[in-house]
């Protein structure tokens, strides 16, 4: 089926073209830039610029895959979760589309949709359910049992912060830019892994699949204020502060095959672009035998394949339940 993706619950305006599952064209826009000098996302900077360039990205998204608005036969967009006027934004625009090319609409799951990038990535070995899901992203922290697209149980999630929220307050601590994520792997990369910082591991409950960020990100906050802070010092507490959180994500992930004896772990979301997290998860499994599964790094950000891609096979299998 020949399905626009519309997402727009964040910073990035994106529309792509799918058709039975294979991506023929995927468009971002960001406004990424014009949240930088604030160190985060402001909302209504966001969704203005959603109205503004949501009809650019479309028709650059047709023009790609070489389709044209009567090909059209499903519009797949974006319901939720994300920032209220932002994800107006992309349903209003979608809803009249739809009406007014007379073709159905299917939302979408964000989270869902971030899982599903790997289904779309249309490599050879799709991951089959069931597996233990995990979404990381500046919005969410989240692990969950999935059995289908329409079956998640949550298992775990972040009590305070998200991973890549965290990771942005930390680069905006430091002074190192917006997104965090990027900037912390970077100055982490040129750390040469003599004495790292011991940042604290919140393991919380034994059986406790959550997460909290909010001691770690004091813990440097106070580090930083005290401490006269040179690039190598800024190398230092990026490897440490990633080697803390990332620990706690894989001990999260492991425990949670063992418990619920499954044998794949599938991961979506901005902080899955991370190398030094696909090499630490990588390893782990690797030592246990667990497979693991990931986009690639376009379809790890937001982006409107893994929604156009979701969306389609939602519509195709609607009566299944
Ligand atoms: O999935 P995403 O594009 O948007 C949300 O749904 O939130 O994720 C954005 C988040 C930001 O917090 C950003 O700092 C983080 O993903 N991120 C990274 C990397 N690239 C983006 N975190 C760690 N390493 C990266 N390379
Ligand atoms: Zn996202």
């Amino acid at each position: 089926m020949v399905t626009l993706g519309i997402e727009t619950s964040c910073d990035e305006t994106a529309a792509a073209v799918v058709n039975a599952g294979r991506a023929l064209s995927n468009v971002v826009s960001s406004s990424v830039p014009l949240h930088e000098k604030y160190g985060g996302v402001i909302p209504e900077i966001a969704s203005r610029f959603h109205i503004e360039y949501i009809n650019k990205v479309t028709k650059k998204a047709l023009k790609k895959a070489g389709k044209r608005l009567k090909n059209l036969e499903l519009i797949a967009v974006t319901e939720g979760p994300g920032l209220p006027g932002s994800l107006i934004a992309g349903k209003a625009y979608a809803a009249a589309l739809a009406y007014s090319l007379g073709i159905p609409q299917m939302p979408v799951n964000h989270l869902t949709a971030h899982l599903f990038a790997n289904f779309v990535a249309g490599k050879p070995s799709s991951p089959r359910f069931p597996f233990v899901g995990a979404v990381v992203s500046g919005g969410h922290t989240n692990i969950f049992i999935c059995r289908s697209f329409r079956d998640f149980e949550l298992i775990g999630r972040t009590r305070d912060d998200a991973i890549g929220e965290a990771l942005d307050k930390v680069a905006k601590i430091m002074g190192i830019g917006y997104p965090g994520g990027p900037a912390i792997e970077k100055y982490a990369g040129r750390f040469a892994k003599k004495s790292p910082f011991n940042f604290p591991r919140a393991y919380l409950e034994k059986d406790s699949f959550d997460f909290s960020l909010s001691g770690i990100k004091t813990a440097v906050f106070y580090y930083v204020k005290s401490a006269r802070l040179s690039r190598g010092e800024i190398s230092r507490i990026s490897w440490s502060f990633q080697e803390a959180v990332f620990d706690v994500l894989t001990e999260r992930l492991v425990r949670a095959c063992r418990k619920f004896g499954l044998k794949k772990i599938v991961l979506g979301g901005g902080v899955i672009s991370n190398k030094r997290l696909r090499a630490k998860l990588g390893s782990a499994c690797g030592r246990i035998g667990l497979k693991l599964f990931y986009p690639p790094r376009a379809l790890c950000l937001d982006n409107a394949a893994m929604v156009a891609g979701l969306g389609e096979a939602l519509y195709q299998n609607r009566s299944r339940g």
